[in-house]
């Protein structure tokens, strides 16, 4: 890959942020109060790489104070956070945890004192162990369940925080948890259940919609999904690659924004549905957020969902953890999606994985990672410039931290973590990020306020 160099100007009120999550950052698992999620016991289990845990991750529960100042440093207008729901509501509903929501309370505090927008994800994946013991999201119920949540956190935050995203990367979490079974939950594969997780998530986004613009006033709301080409491997695996497309890229924003399944699984979702239900889901949102890595290779599988991952073609470049590197479909990809559902999008994440070391002298050099973001920003530009309506970009993460079942062996972060300690390095990309910030900042004026869906309307009425 080489580097075009960066693309110069933006529009003033263009978005630049970073992202995280709570379990891959947070740490203090067994701290003020917060029960157990699903990647806890998943974790204990010794289900992930090394047999890693997010017991301690990042340990920013205790450290958030300096994770804010290296934000506030970076210069960033935005950062996207998720509420660990179990820290919350210990047993997923019921009595809350005031020192849990004591805790979110002083991050929004801190960060707007450093003057940047918290962006909340309300469902990064921490799913409360007690609900999944009660079946989680294979069950109808866990529309009610995520509700309830919804309502404790928009009330609690609504008043400073007027972004807010239902869930992050619906697709990945259903697929890998229920689907091939090999992330948390971990205990169900298979295309039933992969099929009702979809369908009760789908309801459970709409029922969050619904709480956030009840209880938020003049907030911006958003679902985050993870989109790319799924390409077949060979033209014998065009018909497996097509049904994971369905479920990777459809099977959520379909529904929830254009009000319908996608013909290939139809027929199939009708046997989870209540009458009423497409209403339910598809509520009107402000945005679409966007993660995008890469693309996606597929072949048929003997497994009951009949597709896997395929190889890549070997002469396409890859990253140390060999995802494809490929900024054109990225392009593409916001192409199609400003297309096909017509909504702002934000990029909620973007990132390079690698397995950076610290150097003799102290520093993180990571020009692969400058490269690969250099690339990929262009893309976003030049995806404008063709009409995708993108209002802002969040690299993923600020932080190296817990990659789920690949454990602490990905760093994704412009800062590095020295676990054993703890000590925060900003890497070279980290200034690379911050010069950028800057330099578009000589051409911008005060940012516009947020956007809404004032006096639209979709197929179910005025939203
Ligand atoms: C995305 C996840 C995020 C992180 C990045 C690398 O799929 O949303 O939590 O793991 O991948």
């Amino acid at each position: 890959m080489q580097s075009k160099g960066q693309v110069g100007t933006w529009p003033p009120e263009f978005v630049w942020g970073v992202s995280t999550s709570s379990f891959q950052i947070e740490g203090a698992t067994k701290e003020g109060g917060r029960g157990p999620s699903i990647w806890d016991t998943f974790g204990a289990a010794g289900r992930c790489q090394n047999k890693d845990t997010g017991d301690v991750a990042c340990d920013h529960y205790n450290r958030f104070e300096e994770d804010v100042a290296l934000m506030r440093d970076l210069g960033i207008d935005a950062y996207r956070f998720s509420i660990a729901w179990p820290r919350v509501l210990p047993l997923g509903r019921g009595k809350p945890n005031k020192t849990g929501l004591d805790f979110y309370d002083r991050l929004i505090d801190a960060l707007l004192e450093a003057n940047i927008e918290p962006w909340i994800c309300l469902y990064h994946w921490d799913l409360p162990q007690a609900l999944d013991d009660h079946g989680g999201w294979l069950v109808r119920d866990s529309a009610g369940w995520f509700a309830d949540y919804a309502t404790l956190v928009a009330r609690r935050y609504g008043d400073r925080v007027k972004r807010w995203a239902t869930f992050n990367e619906f697709s990945v979490f259903t697929i890998f948890g229920y689907g091939f079974g090999e992330s948390a939950p971990g205990h169900s594969a298979g295309t039933v259940p992969l099929q009702k997780a979809v369908h009760y998530v789908n309801l459970a986004h709409g029922a969050g919609v619904d709480v956030l613009r009840a209880h938020v006033p003049h907030a911006s709301i958003g679902a985050i999904h993870n989109y790319q080409p799924i390409i077949p491997s060979s033209a014998a695996h065009e018909n497996a690659a097509a049904l994971f497309a369905t479920y990777w890229n459809q099977a959520h924003p379909d529904p929830q924004i254009l009000g319908a399944y996608p013909t290939l699984i139809a027929d199939a979702m009708e046997r989870y549905m209540e009458p009423g239900d497409l209403a339910r889901i598809c509520r009107p949102i402000d945005w679409f957020g966007l993660n995008h890595y890469s693309p996606i290779y597929a072949q048929t599988e003997d497994n009951d969902l009949g597709f896997g991952f395929g190889p890549h073609p070997p002469e396409i470049e890859r990253t140390p953890i060999n995802w494809p590197i490929h900024p054109e479909a990225f392009r593409d990809t916001l192409i199609g999606v400003s297309d096909r559902y017509s909504l702002p999008i934000y990029v909620t994440e973007n990132g390079y994985g690698s397995q950076d070391q610290q150097a003799e002298n102290g520093t993180v050099e990571d020009p692969k990672r400058v490269e690969f973001l250099t690339n990929y920003i262009n893309a976003v530009k030049e995806a404008m410039a063709r009409g995708a309506d993108v209002r802002g970009y969040f690299v993923w993460s600020l932080l190296d931290n817990f990659e789920w079942g690949s454990g602490y062996g990905v760093r994704f972060g412009l800062v590095y973590v020295d676990y054993p300690t703890q000590r925060r390095i900003p890497k070279a990309s980290y200034t690379w990020f911050a010069d950028l910030i800057k330099s578009t900042r000589l051409s911008r004026e005060r940012r516009q306020p947020a956007p809404t869906q004032a006096g639209r309307v979709n197929r179910f009425g005025p939203i």
